[in-house]
């Protein structure tokens, strides 16, 4: 990948950054009045009270210094018995590394695993931050299209046909963001036995992985194929904790290694006190009960959407298993993009919905909706969007 070199002496990397094409949908909207927004992807529920005062006691406590780079070692304790507790697997403290959220855990990944002339294989569509992660660590870019009629699964058979020798990591994030599809065991376990075969890095994002519906199950990929996954966690979604920017990834040895040697250099270590925080939201038995409270309320939020969006016209929607959001389709007759689509809405109904482009080009088509918005104002949105498109 090329990138041309700015004036004034500044880097001409970030150059290759693309600022999100959402974000005049936004500016718009921030200049009406009375708009509801159904586009943004985090909870809107408060962090658990125990948590918070985890926090607070932590600081009392002293925990205001350094910490070892790759996390303090009870938590990434809690979090090896975390994947034991819930999932049977075997997971040792000396493969976490502690980030600022799932974010950092990617970058960090990809800067340790890929370099020029390296490939990357990315699904489409897909969350935002793995392209731009991509670029910068200057490696070609492969799509790996999400098909309806696959229920947004990889096809592994499809995943074979874009391998080459370049290939050296694969993207997968299940529960997915933006479709909410989930993997079932045997795809998991089919992505997970090709990264064997080809001998090939699985970077596995699974923030959502406590939100499922409809008796769907996570299958972490760290069990089905450890020597080849970098695993992507993240304590956003699940704790609604977005603003605390606390995360964590799990890789075999060799690249655990790199990532902390690198995140040494870019932040030190997360938070001293936010990091004793996250011991308390594994182990406590109340803040796993705040998780399971959300899950139901995102759950009856869910079915509330769906009903609704089925009996539209205009729209249809994809039955998710996971997360909380709705990826639904276009009225191809309308003959709009969804860039369009989303400008209608808010002009004709004050609802910011993202156009299904943010996410790539097979996004072409789709919006996606986020039902992590109190219910009142999901309801109220809602009935615009009916009113609005009933006009159409
Ligand atoms: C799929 C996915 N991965 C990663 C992230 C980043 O999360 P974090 O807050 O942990 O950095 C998000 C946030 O929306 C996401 O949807």
């Amino acid at each position: 990948m090329k990138y041309k070199k700015r004036k004034y002496f500044l880097a001409g990397r970030i150059n290759l950054l693309q600022r999100s094409k959402i974000r005049e949908l936004f500016e718009k909207a921030r200049n009406m009045e009375n708009v509801i927004s159904l586009g943004i992807g985090e909870p809107d529920f408060d962090t658990p009270e125990v948590i918070k005062e985890a926090a607070k006691r932590a600081i009392d406590e002293g925990y205001t210094h350094y910490t070892p780079n790759a996390g303090i070692p009870e938590f990434r304790e809690a979090i090896a018995e975390y994947y034991k507790t819930h999932y049977k697997a075997d997971v040792s403290p000396d493969n976490i590394i502690v980030t600022a959220g799932a974010y950092e855990a990617t970058y960090l990944a990809f800067e340790s695993l890929l370099e020029k002339d390296d490939d990357v294989i990315i699904p489409d569509p897909a969350f935002v931050c793995y392209v731009e992660d991509a670029k910068i660590a200057e490696a070609g870019i492969l799509r790996i299209p999400l098909r309806e009629e696959n229920k947004f699964q990889v096809d592994p058979d499809e995943l074979v046909e874009l391998i080459t020798k370049r290939t050296r990591v694969l993207v997968i994030n299940y529960p997915n963001n933006p479709t909410g599809a989930v993997l079932t065991k045997k795809t998991v376990k089919a992505i997970a036995d090709m990264a064997e075969d080809y001998n090939i890095y699985i970077l596995s994002d699974e923030p959502y992985e406590h939100f499922l519906y409809e008796g769907a199950k996570h299958y972490p990929m760290i069990k089905f194929a450890p020597d080849n996954t970098i695993l992507a966690n993240s304590f956003s979604k699940t704790f609604a904790m977005t603003g605390w920017r606390l995360g964590f990834a799990i890789a075999p040895k060799q690249v655990i290694k790199d990532m902390i040697k690198l995140h040494a250099y870019i932040i030190g270590n997360v938070t001293s006190f936010i990091q004793i925080a996250g011991i308390t939201a594994l182990r406590d038995k109340r803040s796993w009960e705040a998780v399971e409270n959300m899950r139901k309320v995102y759950a009856e939020r869910r079915k509330l959407v769906l009903k609704r969006l089925n009996n539209m016209p205009h729209i249809t929607p994809f039955k998710p298993k996971g997360a909380f959001y709705i990826w639904a389709k276009i009225d191809p007759e309308l003959d709009m993009t969804s860039e369009d689509f989303a400008n209608w809405l808010l002009d004709n109904a004050g609802v910011v919905v993202i156009p299904g482009t943010a996410f790539g080009k097979q996004g072409e088509g789709w919006i996606r909706i986020s039902y992590a918005t109190e219910k009142e104002k999901l309801i109220e949105a809602l009935n615009r969007m009916e009113e609005a498109l009933s006009k159409l």
